[in-house]
Formats: structure tokens, C-alpha cells, sequence
């Protein structure tokens, strides 16, 4: 992984890979609306040959995946094609997929474009597209070559979606790098106001040190992988059912609150933890109470966890800063407690 300043450098690095090949580049089309320099660097072959898409949630389709298999058609794509995708966390995922299908799978390499993309979703290889009201059904592991995240892209995006990736930050931080954490804790009114500031490629370095250290003793997300869903379980829940909705990083920033909670409270961690993660998370401009909430979709998508087994919910807990255990069970009145804690 590699956090680079600008656009321009990235297609520096991968100028060696587009010498002699078909290069099929994909990229965010809003991305490219604020930032229509951001391909300017490319071969001139390579620029004609790249094809806009529309990035955010519903981009994550079979029908989308269509449109990519008639451009690859249309261009003539062969076997030695590399696949590059430009964008956040939905293009990523769904060019992804493309790539691990197309022909029966091309290489690829992704270029990072969003905090969350570039902490986070770029990394481990899981690909996958939504279907049938379903989040991720459809995909493939099918790793990328390399991870290009460039931080003048973050000029261009829009601050809150800048302030969720964070949260996804502060989850690396608080499950394996407490030195990260104390760095967000010094950083984050600044990183959560100015995406030119110095500690940027610093801090999403070290998250996606985190997550490359996992997702390489787990590839195939078979067991330690889970330790990467610290505050997924009550977030994902909160995802799904708080109104007005929240961004997958401002739900994952409470559901991290959450397990804090019930850490304290099975006697894993301090107490003043708590409130620390809050003033980080208030710092980084992401919510810390809940407002309104959909009972009955909090609870179907809590018992529906990927982690759940035979419908009791298993967590992953902290003992504080730089640390995080996977396999803790939490009865319902126990969930439901630290839900009324947070509001
Ligand atoms: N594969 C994985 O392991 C993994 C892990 C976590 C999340 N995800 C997925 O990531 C997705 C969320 O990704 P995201 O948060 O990056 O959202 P996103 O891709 O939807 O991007 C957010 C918005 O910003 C726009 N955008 C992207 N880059 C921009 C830029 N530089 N300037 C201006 N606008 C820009 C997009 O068009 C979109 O509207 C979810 O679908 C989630 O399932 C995947």
C-alpha cells in the first residue's frame, strides 16, 4: 500500500506496468467532475480507453457489472489487461469484481480515492456487488496487485464522507496500534476540518499497516480476520436502522463506543476509555449518541450478524487502546443496556 501525495505520482509508479499492454482504467465520475486533471497524467491510449462510472452505494449492482462487461467487450480487453480502478470503497468493490470475473480474471490494481478506501476497503482483496436487498452477497476474493491511495483526493471529497473514513481509522488504531491512536487523539480536530494536513498520509499508513497485518495471516476471513469487525456488530445494526441514516463510518463510530461499553463492563478496560473514544470521535466530527432508531430492524440485523452463531451474538472487545479479542458473547438485556447508554 502505498498513501502518495498526488494523482500524478500514482501514474508515475504504475508507469512501468501500462509498457506493452491494454491498460482499463475506471473511474468514480464524480471524482473525476471536481477533479477532471486527475487523469491528465496517464499515456494518451490510456486516457481514451477509460471509462466514467457513477460511484456510491447503488454503483454496487449486476447491472453495473454489465455495463463494465460491455465496455470490456466494446475495447477488446485480452487476458494481459490490467484493470485500474479509481474511486472509494464501491467502485473499488464492484471493479473489483469485474476484474476477478472478466475472462476469468484479469490483475488489477486499485488507486484509492476515499479516507475509508484508502484505510481500509482497498485492502484484503473482498470484492462484491449488493443484490436481492442483500449487502455484499455477490463476490470474489481476488486481491489486488498493489494499492495506490492519493491524498490530494481527499481535497475533493465531500467532508462528511472525509470524516467517516476516519472513523474506520480510529477502529485499526484502537484494535492494533496504540501509538496510532494517541496520534489520532492529538490530530483529529485537524484531520477532520483540513484534508491537506501533514498527518494525513502518516495516519493512513499506519491504519492500512494494521489491516495488511491482519488480512495476511487471514486471507480467506476464516478466523482472526473477525478482530477487523471491532464495533461492526452494533454499527452494522445502526447502519440499517437509525434515522436520519448514517454513513457506514458514523455508525461504525458508535458501534465502536458500544463495545467499548461492554468491554468495561465484562471488566476488559477502564472506564475513562469510554469517554476518551468520544472526545476522539466528537473531534473528528462523527456522532456519539443515537437519535431515533428502528427497533425492530436494530434487533433482525443484530441476530443476522455474519458473526453470530446459532442467534447469540459473538464481539469483538477491547482491553483498551492498541488491543482487541474476537469470540466475547453478550446476552439480549446486556445489548440492550448499552443501547440505552448511548442514548
Ligand atoms: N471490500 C472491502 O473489504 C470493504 C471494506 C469496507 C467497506 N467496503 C465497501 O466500501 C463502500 C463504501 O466506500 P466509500 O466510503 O469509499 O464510499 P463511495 O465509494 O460511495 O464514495 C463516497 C462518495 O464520494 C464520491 N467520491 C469518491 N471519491 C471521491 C473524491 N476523491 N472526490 C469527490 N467525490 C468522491 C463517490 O462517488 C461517492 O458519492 C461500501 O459499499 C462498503 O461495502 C468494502
Amino acid at each position: 500500500v502505498h498513501i502518495l501525495e498526488s494523482f500524478a505520482e500514482a501514474w508515475a509508479e504504475l508507469h512501468d506496468d501500462f509498457v506493452d499492454r491494454r491498460v482499463f482504467v475506471v473511474v468514480d465520475a464524480k471524482l473525476l467532475k471536481k477533479n477532471p486533471r486527475c487523469l491528465a497524467k496517464l499515456p494518451a491510449r490510456v486516457r481514451r480507453d477509460s471509462f466514467a462510472m457513477r460511484g456510491g452505494e447503488a454503483c454496487k449492482s449486476l447491472r453495473q457489472l454489465e455495463r463494465l462487461y460491455a465496455a470490456a467487450r466494446e475495447r477488446g480487453l485480452d487476458r494481459q489487461t490490467l484493470v485500474v480502478a479509481v474511486g472509494g470503497g464501491t467502485v473499488g468493490d464492484v471493479v473489483g469484481l469485474f476484474a476477478a470475473t472478466w475472462m476469468r480474471g484479469l490483475p488489477w490494481v486499485t488507486v484509492a480515492t476515499t479516507s475509508l478506501a484508502m484505510a481500509d476497503s482497498a485492502l484484503g482483496g473482498k470484492t462484491a456487488v449488493d443484490w436481492g436487498g442483500l449487502k455484499n452477497p455477490v463476490g470474489a476474493f481476488h486481491p489486488p496487485r498493489a494499492v495506490y491511495g492519493v491524498r490530494e483526493a481527499l481535497e475533493t471529497l465531500p467532508l462528511r464522507h472525509l470524516r467517516a473514513g476516519l472513523a474506520e481509522v480510529l477502529k485499526s488504531a484502537v484494535i492494533g496500534d496504540a501509538r496510532l491512536y494517541r496520534r489520532l487523539e492529538r490530530e483529529a480536530a485537524r484531520l477532520s476540518v483540513d484534508p491537506t494536513a501533514s498527518a494525513w498520509v502518516g495516519v493512513l499508513e499506519a491504519a492500512a499497516r494494521v489491516k495488511g497485518r491482519v488480512v495476511r495471516e487471514d486471507p480467506h476471513e476464516l478466523g482472526p480476520r473477525a478482530i477487523l469487525n471491532f464495533g461492526h456488530s452494533f454499527g452494522h445494526a445502526l447502519e440499517l436502522s437509525h434515522r436520519p441514516r448514517w454513513l457506514h463510518g458514523e455508525a461504525i463510530g458508535v458501534g465502536m463506543l458500544a463495545a467499548v461499553e461492554i468491554s468495561h463492563r465484562k471488566g476488559l478496560c477502564e472506564a475513562a476509555f469510554r469517554s476518551e473514544l468520544a472526545q476522539v470521535l466528537l473531534q473528528l466530527g462523527l456522532p456519539v449518541r443515537i437519535s431515533k432508531i428502528d427497533e425492530a430492524r436494530f434487533w433482525s440485523a443484530l441476530a443476522g450478524d455474519k458473526k453470530s452463531v446459532h442467534g447469540s451474538v459473538r464481539l469483538v472487545l477491547t482491553e483498551g487502546p492498541g488491543s482487541a479479542t474476537f469470540g466475547h458473547v453478550a446476552s439480549r438485556p446486556q445489548l440492550r443496556a448499552v443501547l440505552r447508554s448511548l442514548g
